[in-house]
């Protein structure tokens, strides 16, 4: 009995550091989500994992991807496949591009360092929102090989977005990503029921959520007090203290941008420019005829107006409109290397990607955020290897048929 019981025995090796030993009962996205969700205070869970209204959207930028049917070829060779992609015009490890996300050290004190460090490592560009909370400099210094792209929101305060971008280029960023679907801010109404206010406000609730998640608290109060790094002094609420974000935003974000503004950006930023939030076929043929480099078609994870169209939707039909003239990214609702190749042949160049990351940097700081960019890459090689194609460049429109007819 015991040479048996000595036979199966087998002890996973005791694994020192508490991310990775962390890391070993994960198999997906959905598990970093779990992971996340006990180790954040719950207000802080509900404005990553939240969105806005009835969260209608943010489901549904989901199930386009599970409404979509892979149809593999067989006995083509497969034993070497290439997952690597162009995204604007230069060579990425992968089709994929870490989308901005505001206020990632509530996440994990590393914040956006970590996401940009992991960024380098993997070979794929990442984005540094306007309201992120390490600064444009911080980011670049921190991974001085990474593909940095900056997401523009565009202040009411002209000069300071004319600040912003001379930074970005002086720090060597390559493209500006301007986010046009935050003219108001969503209603976040998980947001509303908590009171979530940015920082997050300190008080006897906290307290006791603080004590309820003592991992998260230790490396909260370590890093440093979170501000708005890249707007100093005008990142906070009257006298430096909390605010709502959906007051913040409306009181300075500009509600009259409009296409002419682009030419204002042309004059300012030389480089590629992203138009993140496109959501009709007729706007992203006006972003190709305005210029830009790419268009993000994006509704901002479901964050903003619910009942708008899922990213994974719109593929087709823009593609069709614009041709070639543009990149097209999908970004909402990207969990799996499957959803990569299933956009992919619908026509997107790449895909982009806001939560998957956060939840890991929730779980496991910047090895959670390896963890899911290896998770992606090595999901999009086996979905290529089990549909018989060797590379990104071999996914065709035939690849993929919606399983439900689209109304
Ligand atoms: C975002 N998003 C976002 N977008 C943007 O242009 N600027 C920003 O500052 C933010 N901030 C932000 C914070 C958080 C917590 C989330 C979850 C999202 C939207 C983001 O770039 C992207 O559009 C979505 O996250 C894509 O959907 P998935 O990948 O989360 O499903
Ligand atoms: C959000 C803002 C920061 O989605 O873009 O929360």
């Amino acid at each position: 009995m015991l040479r048996t019981l000595r036979s199966v025995w087998r002890f996973r090796r005791f694994e020192l550091d508490a991310d990775l030993r962390r890391l070993q009962g994960v198999a997906d996205v959905e598990d970093l989500r779990e992971l996340a969700r006990r180790r954040l205070p719950s207000g802080v869970f509900d404005y990553i994992d939240g969105a806005a209204e009835d969260e209608i959207t943010a489901a549904r930028n989901e199930e386009g991807f599970v409404a979509l049917e892979l149809r593999p070829r067989i006995l083509r060779d497969v034993s070497a496949v290439e997952v690597g992609a162009e995204i604007l015009g230069r060579p990425a490890a992968m089709p994929l591009v870490l989308a901005p996300t505001g206020f990632s050290r509530m996440a994990h004190s590393q914040g956006e360092l970590a996401v940009a460090r992991a960024a380098q490592r993997a070979g794929v560009p990442y984005t540094l929102s306007t309201l992120s909370t390490r600064s444009i400099e911080e980011a670049a210094a921190a991974a001085p090989e990474a593909r940095l792209w900056f997401q523009v929101y565009v202040w009411r305060d002209r000069g300071l977005v004319e600040e912003m971008l001379q930074r970005a280029r002086e720090s060597g960023y390559e493209a500006i990503v301007i986010t046009v679907d935050t003219a108001v801010l969503g209603r976040r109404e998980r947001d509303v029921r908590s009171g979530f206010s940015l920082p997050p406000r300190l008080g006897l609730g906290t307290l006791v959520e603080g004590a309820l998640h003592p991992g998260w608290t230790l490396d909260f109060l370590r890093g440093g007090p979170i501000e708005f790094a890249n707007v100093a002094g005008r990142g906070t609420g009257p006298g430096g203290g909390a605010v709502a974000l959906a007051e913040y935003v409306n009181a300075q974000f500009d509600a009259a941008l409009s296409w002419r503004d682009l030419d204002w950006f042309r004059e300012r930023w030389d480089g590629p420019i992203v138009l993140k939030g496109v959501q009709t076929v007729d706007d992203a043929v006006l972003a190709a005829e305005a210029g830009v480099d790419a268009v993000a078609l994006s509704n901002h994870g479901g964050r903003q107006l619910d009942g708008a169209p899922p990213p994974v939707e719109l593929i087709e039909p823009v593609r069709e409109a614009i041709e070639d003239r543009l990149e097209i990214y999908c970004d909402g609702g990207v969990r799996r290397g499957s959803d990569v190749v299933k956009a992919l042949a619908l026509g997107a160049d790449a895909v982009m990607v806001g939560r998957a990351y956060l939840y890991a940097l929730a779980a496991a700081g910047e090895s959670g955020v390896d963890w899911v960019l290896d998770f992606l890459r090595s999901g999009t090689a086996r979905t290529l290897a089990l549909c018989g194609l060797r590379g990104v460049d071999e996914i065709e429109p035939s690849l993929v048929r919606w399983r439900t007819p689209r109304g």
